[in-house]
């Protein structure tokens, strides 16, 4: 039998819920369900990609594996040890091994640093080079991430969007990381941009052996660049498969829709539109039973009463939906 190996991250059951106050006194109304009760592992050299509409939690799964905040409910654990519980003065291992690359680098990136200085500054912090090293590693990165090595003594604002999202890649990649978490990494970038910065991290990937979570709420980008997708709905992974069985037949409802919307490149393919009524509801008050019910072209009366679980449906994909049908004999829905 195969030795089962320990995922390099491993998340169980996280919850986030933020509190909710009001009134003059400021007293506490209700929660903010953010994420509720989500589960995944990610392997050394894989990528993870979070996918779903704005405010499902995929953010903030990301940052309660950075240990941002504290969080609700769960487990995280990086290599089998647990890092959701750690005292504040022993996260700066975690900090070096889990790095992240935010969507506006611009924000991110100290307007008043050099380029060469933003790269060097996690190499010195966590004491890892000095000296000519600490040049040498400087050059090196800014090679890996096709930053011209002039940029060494620029500024951030001296360069477009795609430079500026480099300069984050070569800045998380400087401590060594195990794994990257790219929140909507690529979002705000001309698709072509997009593009080079993909096949950049898919580059680095394969090179250097990293691990990424990629947060994103568009599938379209993920597809040439993930290994296994989840996808969110209201604060739950709504399906969780590897990413050919996902695109060619995506078993949730929710995950029919969202891909129904994706272009496909062969004209003579045609897609199905599936158009959901209605807007995601408050995670602050979430529906009963299946979240995703008051949108599904599928409901029926269970749906509204018994939540789904996570289950395994076959193929090593997981999915949450009481249909239990395949892609291919679910009902048909209306062309939009
Ligand atoms: N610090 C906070 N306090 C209260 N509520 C919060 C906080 N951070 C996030 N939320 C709420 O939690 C929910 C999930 O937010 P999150 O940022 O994780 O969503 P997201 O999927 O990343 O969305 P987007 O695609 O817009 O980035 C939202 O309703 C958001 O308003
Ligand atoms: S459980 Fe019901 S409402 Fe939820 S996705 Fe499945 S069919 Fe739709
Ligand atoms: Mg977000």
């Amino acid at each position: 039998m195969k030795a089962k190996t320990t995922p390099l991250l491993e998340v169980n059951a996280l919850k986030k819920h933020f509190p909710l106050h009001g009134g003059l006194l400021g007293l506490r109304t209700g929660n903010v369900y953010a994420v509720d009760g989500v589960s995944f592992t990610i392997d050394r050299g894989e990528t993870l990609s979070v996918v779903g509409e704005s405010g499902c939690g995929k953010s903030t799964v990301g940052k309660a594996i950075l240990r941002l905040f504290p969080i609700t409910d769960g487990e995280v654990f990086l290599d089998g040890e647990r890092i959701d519980n750690l005292p504040a003065g022993q996260l700066r291992p975690l900090r070096r091994r889990i790095q992240v690359v935010f969507q506006d680098p611009f924000s991110s990136l100290n307007p008043r640093q050099r380029v060469g200085d933003i790269i060097a500054e996690p190499i010195v912090n966590f004491g890892i080079a000095s000296g000519s090293e600490l040049e040498d590693r400087v050059a090196g990165l800014m090679d890996k991430v096709q930053l011209p090595r002039d940029a060494i003594h620029r500024f951030p604002h001296e360069f477009s969007g795609g430079q500026r999202q480099r300069i984050g890649i070569a800045r998380a990649l400087a401590p060594g990381a195990d794994l990257i978490i790219c929140d909507e990494a690529v979002s705000a970038l001309d698709v072509s941009v997009k593009a080079q910065i993909v096949n950049l991290l898919s580059d680095l990937q394969d090179e250097l052996g990293l691990a990424l979570l990629f947060i994103s709420h568009d599938l379209a980008i993920v597809e040439h660049l993930t290994h296994r997708v989840a996808v969110m709905y209201l604060g739950k992974i709504v399906e969780l498969a590897d990413r050919a069985a996902l695109f060619a037949t995506p078993h949730h409802p929710y995950t029919r829709a969202l891909l129904s919307a994706v272009p496909v490149p062969d004209p003579t393919v045609q897609r199905q539109r599936i158009i959901l009524r209605g807007d995601v509801p408050s995670p602050i008050n979430p529906p009963s039973g299946c979240r995703f019910h008051t949108r599904c072209p599928f409901v029926f009366d269970r749906c509204r009463s018994e939540e789904p679980l996570l289950r395994d449906v076959g193929l090593g994909r997981r999915s949450a939906c009481h249909l239990d049908v395949v892609p291919e004999t679910a009902p048909t829905v209306a062309a939009a």
